[in-house]
């Protein structure tokens, strides 16, 4: 199977990218990347020279080199995306050029060139903020409260309207917040676990009551293979570690585990918009794809910090110019101006 994989250069699409080729030896895989903030062709550094890896550099909305990286695939996965909440609060426009007109551009040439499998890789997200105790199931409505969610809810119906209208072969997947190796830093985890190793303050939003379903990034990597050979098309398929927690369990727990003091613990300003709950039902793909994460939270977070702490130069590299300046204006600014919400 050769198989377009875009945003492979991201932390999602890497992650993804290496598995499949250590699995699958007789896959092939087109990386087609933009390589914005969040690319990093480092990530992909240990599998650079398989003979079954291309990588290509471009953009989803431009469709002549989209078509001509899709041409002979039989598959596309679609992981690119400007892919975090905050970003899309202060600049929504890059959020909404890639995420739907991106995704439309692909849909478009995949539609053209009858690719015969579009697997689109969504989020817990468009689902909203869930009331206590509830879960989402694959056909809980779509309720989006950031620029970030709305664009995926948006792709993902446009998505659905292609099965629909054109008998497209897509399917979707949502997941809930990933983590672990090669995620960029101004994500939660990794920028408590770097923050923490670097002894510096721990910026938590709000009361840190936010419940977030946490899953590992390889655990997800096995899903959406699962999905990609298995699933139905027209279908939808939630992703979920089961493992949902507040933000501020999180990061006591990170604390405790690197043995670093709770003073640590820094109150910002609540972004504004912020969903209170995500939590997913995953039957579906435990009944149909006989798929269930594998890898405790516990165990996860140790193996997560390990990795950051064995990898400075990665990290300093990716937080070179251009995080440097995104940090400086959000997140120094909320540093100083805060406490004012103090957990009970
Ligand atoms: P990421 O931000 O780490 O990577 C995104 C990748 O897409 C980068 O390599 C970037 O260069 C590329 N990209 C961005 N705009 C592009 C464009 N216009 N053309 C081509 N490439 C472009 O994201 P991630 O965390 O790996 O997320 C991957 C996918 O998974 C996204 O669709 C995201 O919405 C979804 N998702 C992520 C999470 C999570 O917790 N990270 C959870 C659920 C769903
Ligand atoms: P994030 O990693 O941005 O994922 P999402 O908003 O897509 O779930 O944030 C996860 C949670 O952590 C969310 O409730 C916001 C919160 N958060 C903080 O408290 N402090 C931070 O510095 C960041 C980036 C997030």
């Amino acid at each position: 199977m050769k198989i377009l994989v875009t945003g492979g250069a991201g932390f999602i699409g890497s992650n993804f990218i290496r598995h499949v080729l250590a699995e699958r030896k007789d896959y092939e895989l087109i990386n087609y990347d933009k390589l914005t903030y969040a690319g990093n062709l480092a990530n992909l550094a240990e599998v650079a020279e398989d003979p079954n890896y291309t990588f290509i550099r471009g953009d989803i909305c431009d469709a002549a080199t989209v078509e001509a990286a899709m041409r002979g695939c039989d598959a596309v996965i679609h992981f690119a995306a400007e892919s975090h909440v905050d970003r899309s609060i202060y600049e929504p426009a890059p959020v909404i050029d890639t995420n739907i007109k991106g995704t439309f551009t692909l849909l478009e040439v995949a539609r053209a060139l009858r690719v015969e499998r579009f697997l689109h890789i969504s989020t817990d997200e468009v689902y909203g903020d869930l009331t206590p105790g509830d879960f989402a199931d694959e056909s809980s409505p779509l309720q989006p409260s950031s620029p970030y969610s709305a664009s995926k809810a948006g792709a993902d119906l446009l998505v659905l309207s292609y099965v629909r209208t054109y008998a497209l072969p897509a399917v979707i997947t949502r997941s809930s917040n990933n983590y672990g190796p090669y995620q960029f830093p101004e994500k939660f985890l990794p920028l408590m676990i770097t923050n923490a190793l670097e002894h510096k303050p721990l910026p938590i939003y709000g009361d840190g009551k936010q419940q977030r379903d946490w899953l590992h990034v390889e655990d997800n990597c096995r899903g959406i293979l699962r999905v990609l050979e298995k699933g139905r098309a027209g279908e939808v398929y939630n992703i979920g570690g089961l493992d949902i927690e507040e933000n501020l369990t999180i990061a006591r727990r990170l604390l405790n585990l690197m043995n670093r003091p709770e003073s640590l613990l820094s109150y910002v300003k609540d972004r504004p918009g912020h969903d209170r709950r995500y939590a997913l039902r995953c039957e579906k793909m435990r009944v149909e794809l006989s798929w269930k994460p594998m890898i405790l939270l516990e165990n996860g977070l140790r193996q997560t910090i390990e990795w950051y702490a064995n990898h400075t130069a990665w990290l300093a590299d990716v937080r070179g110019g251009e995080y440097r300046s995104y940090y400086a204006k959000y997140y120094e600014n909320r540093d100083s101006s805060l406490r004012d919400v103090v957990p009970s």
